[in-house]
């Protein structure tokens, strides 16, 4: 049955900020565990793989310490035939490599430095998504990394994939789409010079097919993208690197409410001149739920950061912007529509009453219609995630929530995970980690998808702690290149 766990969430003390300590402190050890207490049962038609990507520091750090500075780690919830593995692994980026070799850690913070700084160079962690492409998985970071391919099973890191890249900023957003559909992968970089982004195309065989750059009015801190079955949507966020700060290799962000919030409309293949721009309310966007077409609209559906207003409703732009840089996230869902014919706009709130952001959904309907969303209802003040919730975007209804514990439990992004014989677009199970910091209990949580307000159908328990993260996703075995390689002992 259920069992505490007493563990260090103070490995490197206090000096370091609170992204370092508690329910966020890293765990020492790579683990592969079979035969957990489950309670309820595991479905026997829950095929795949549930893969979460996060920081988890291997050393003390140099000295101030944010969230998106940890050394990557993927922890796995591996099912096959009613069994169920869980494995936890680093990534094993280069810049990781370098810090094993000293003993120690050797990188500034993302708070500290700036990007690509001689003097000061900050780790590219491998830490903040993951996303199931040509048959493995591919781990990336925060500010538009290399992306580092893995084996979503054994969790080993197959190798960096830099000819995946190009351009000035040869980076990759952490947010990138595949469509599985066509196998292909869709992706941005952004960074300080001009053009200050770029857009690109890497087909199923992992070659870059497509890349081209796109002009911004300037140094720009987009978050994530959308993509369609033609198009893909490209941000253009009111928030930017401080000029001055950023002269002086510091970190420092402006969020600009005079500015308004930018799509811009690509086709798939397009040139550079073949952006259509579409303005929208100045906001802030961290995650996209999806995007599609109807008709000659564009639709897509994502949760909106709600600017701090001051007393007389006025937005508050240097607490907005300090509220994006700590992660003190206050959104809804919102719906755009874009008209690629007559340039039409319009936008909605779909529920203004829940804080949700971290979006989960059917990943087989990236860039088609989709009804159903899996969110997590995130704090206020800090980025810890209270529950879960299924949201229809049709309507903005609510429906069905689920959290053992508002004021003690950290849930991981949910997932969507198809049954085996899926019949409609919610037909499966969700899937998440919980931890409970006042009991002190690790767990998977399997919900039905039709029912996620019954709460867990299943619960797993897990020995080690989960440290709070970012991203996941969920691999189905059709898109696991060595999932007939398993048998009845994985
Ligand atoms: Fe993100």
């Amino acid at each position: 049955m259920s069992s505490t766990i007493v563990d260090n969430q103070a490995p490197f003390g206090e000096k370091h900020g609170p992204f370092v300590m508690g329910a966020y402190a890293p765990v020492a050890e790579e683990l592969v565990l079979t035969d957990l207490p489950v309670e309820g049962s595991i479905p026997t038609d829950l095929n795949g793989v549930y893969l979460r990507n996060g920081p988890n520091p291997m050393f003390a750090p140099k000295g101030s310490y944010h969230i998106f500075d940890g050394d990557g780690m993927i922890h796995a919830g591996l099912f096959h035939n009613g069994r169920f593995t869980y494995r936890n692994k680093y990534v094993q980026t280069a810049d990781l490599e370098k810090k094993k070799a000293a003993g120690e850690d050797l990188f500034w913070s993302v708070t500290t430095s700036v990007k690509d700084s001689s003097d000061k160079p900050m780790a590219d962690a491998a830490n903040t998504d993951i996303i199931g492409f040509a048959g493995n998985a591919v781990a990336t970071w925060y500010l538009a990394g290399i992306p580092h391919i893995i084996d979503p099973i054994s969790l080993d890191t197959i190798k960096a994939a830099p000819e995946y890249v190009s351009g000035l900023g040869k980076g990759m957003s952490a947010h990138c789409k595949v469509d599985e559909v066509t196998g292909e992968l869709l992706y941005f970089d952004y960074y300080t010079q001009k053009p200050h982004m770029s857009y690109g195309v890497v087909s199923p065989e992992g070659q870059l097919i497509h890349h081209v750059p796109v002009e911004l009015p300037g140094d720009r801190l987009m978050h994530d993208m959308a993509i369609t079955e033609h198009y893909s949507i490209l941000h253009d966020v009111p928030l930017y690197h401080d000029t001055e700060a950023l002269k002086a290799g510091r970190h420092k962000i402006i969020f600009n409410s005079q500015l308004p919030m930018r799509f811009g409309v690509i086709p798939r293949m397009g040139s550079e001149d073949s952006v259509q721009w579409f303005n929208f309310s100045p906001c802030f966007i961290y995650h996209v739920v999806n995007a599609w077409e109807e008709g000659d609209e564009i639709v897509m559906v994502a949760c909106r950061y709600m600017p701090a207003k001051h007393d007389d409703g006025s937005i508050d732009e240097q607490r907005t912007a300090k509220m994006i840089a700590t992660l003190a996230m206050d959104a809804r869902l919102w719906r755009y529509r874009m008209n690629v014919k007559t340039g039409e706009t319009h936008e909605e709130c779909l529920n203004d009453e829940h804080n949700v952001e971290f979006p989960g959904y059917n990943s087989a309907m990236t860039g088609r219609k989709t009804q159903w969303a899996y969110l997590v209802d995130h704090h206020p003040n800090t980025l810890r995630w209270t529950g879960i919730r299924k949201m229809n975007t049709d309507t903005g209804e609510s429906c069905g929530a689920w959290s053992d514990d508002h004021d003690h439990c950290w849930y991981s992004e949910p997932w969507f995970a198809p049954a085996d014989n899926a019949q409609s677009e919610d037909h499966g199970y969700v899937v998440t980690f919980c931890w409970n910091d006042k009991t002190c209990i690790q767990q998977l949580q399997i919900f039905d998808a039709q029912n996620v307000g019954q709460g867990p159908i299943a619960r797993i328990t897990l020995p080690q702690r989960i440290p709070a993260g970012f991203h996941a996703c969920w691999m189905k075995p059709n898109q696991i290149a060595t999932w007939h390689q398993l048998d009845n002992s994985f």
